[in-house]
């Protein structure tokens, strides 16, 4: 055994010497190897890094994780019963026609909102429930602000006494934490089958701070999401008692957020997989 490593020793040393002599051959003589220079430092590889729509998606859940929220998923695939008939529109309610909807069948369909999670979460679990449900939304609709594939974040909270000041509180905190602090946000009255009351939510113009400008059509205000107060028949479809609990729910477009916080005037801009755009976040 002796015998066997010192020879083994010796070679490794010869094998090392020899190599070294090679290396310092090279480095000494450059002309050796026309154009190499073993001396210069490595090419770094590319790294790769999230998709500006993805960082947004983490900034705004994050928002909301501090508040005690946690995260729900439902299927992108979805049946009519989750999207439409368990929200309150039933077969034919003109509801239906605010949203092109991509049909499988008759009764499977792409999902055109993140609130059938809603109802799932509330089939599953029961209250108290904070949650919120990131996804992506498909609705047949393309142009500057629309693309058939984007991405919401839905949110739901139940319990006793929950009352619409939570609903403005959350959603106001949210605003300012995305935005400005001094970011001010006004509730619209406005119509969703699915809450009573609702409401649409407008932040103050990022871009002009109120003054008026193009991307606000001049009126100082922004409309970033949609919200109220859980209707009851949405309950009833879950077997909640809406007698004894109450909740809000609330949806927004990630996409219009990230538009609005980077600058960027065209939606499709985010897919068109164009690294010179996709490098700058
Ligand atoms: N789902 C609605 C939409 O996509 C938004 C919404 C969610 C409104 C929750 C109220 C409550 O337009």
């Amino acid at each position: 055994m002796g015998k066997l490593s010192n020879q083994v020793k010796v070679a490794i040393e010869k094998a090392l010497t020899e190599r070294i002599e090679a290396l310092k051959e090279i480095v000494a003589g450059p002309e050796l190897i026309k154009g190499f220079d073993p001396t210069l430092p490595g090419r770094r590889l590319p790294a790769g890094h999230l998709h500006p729509i993805t960082l947004i998606l983490n900034e705004v859940c994050g928002v909301f994780e501090k508040m005690g929220f946690s995260i729900a998923q439902g299927p992108e695939i979805e049946l009519d019963f989750y999207n439409f008939e368990a929200l309150n529109i039933p077969p034919d309610h003109p509801a239906r026609d605010m949203q092109d909807t991509f049909y499988v069948d008759d009764k499977v369909l792409l999902r055109t909102h993140t609130s059938p999670i809603q109802v799932r979460t509330m089939e599953k679990m029961s209250p108290p429930l904070r949650i919120i449900a990131p996804g992506k939304v498909y609705r047949c609709d393309s142009d500057v602000t629309h693309t058939p594939m984007f991405h919401q974040v839905e949110g739901l909270m139940v319990d006793k006494n929950v009352s619409f000041s939570h609903l403005k509180g959350i959603l106001t905190y949210f605003a300012q934490e995305i935005f400005d602090q001094d970011t001010a946000v006004r509730f619209r009255p406005s119509f969703f089958p699915f809450t009573e009351p609702s409401a649409e939510i407008d932040i103050q113009c990022v871009m002009c701070r109120g003054k008026g400008c193009r991307v606000c059509s001049q009126t100082g205000w922004l409309e970033v999401l949609g919200a109220g107060l859980v209707h009851p028949a949405v309950f009833r479809h879950v077997d909640i008692d809406p007698d004894v609990y109450s909740g809000f729910a609330f949806g927004l477009g990630i996409e219009r957020i990230a538009m609005l916080r980077y600058g960027i005037n065209d939606i499709r801009l985010f897919y068109d997989n164009d690294l010179r755009f996709l490098k700058q976040f």
